[in-house]
């Protein structure tokens, strides 16, 4: 789907639902509109650590409760930083979830500059994210600072 039409669809899920489904039915959109995007959750931050909300996909993932600072999450956490990984085998960072992903895009979800939770997304094809799902991920993530 093309992302600006894409971001509208979202701005009326938002303007159309109550919280906290909000989250889940963006994160169902996005499963169901990009087949490059195979698994998709939300972290919210609690304490030092980044805690597993709304997610699809068809893997649960072990990895509910991530140390800020852990893995390709936390590090994204920690600095603020939307993190591309075009390779997960090459990153010594990466937890791995399912065995079938090949690539990974964290973006922090921030408000007031402070990082309160993040979207994940996985990937089983190689080098699935470029600079515009970075740029477009950025902007839902801003949508959805107003609903954690
Ligand atoms: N791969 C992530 C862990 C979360 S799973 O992808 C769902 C990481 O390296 O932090």
């Amino acid at each position: 789907m093309d992302y600006e039409l894409a971001e509208n669809k979202i701005k009326e899920i938002i303007s159309n639902n109550q919280n906290p489904q909000v989250l889940q039915y963006v994160v169902d959109f996005l499963y169901k509109n990009f087949s490059s995007y195979n698994w998709i959750g939300i972290y919210i931050v609690e304490d030092s650590y980044l805690v597993l909300g709304p997610w699809q996909g068809q893997q649960s993932t072990q990895h509910i409760k991530i140390p800020i600072g852990q893995g390709v999450c936390g590090s994204a956490a920690h600095s603020g930083k939307t993190e591309v990984v075009s390779d997960v085998s090459e990153d010594q960072r990466y937890l791995a979830c399912f065995a079938s992903t090949r690539s990974e895009i964290v973006v922090p979800i921030k408000k007031d500059g402070v990082v309160i939770g993040e979207i994940d997304i996985d990937s089983d094809v190689p080098d699935a994210f470029d600079n515009s799902d970075a740029l477009f991920l950025e902007k839902v993530a801003d949508m959805l600072s107003w609903h954690i």
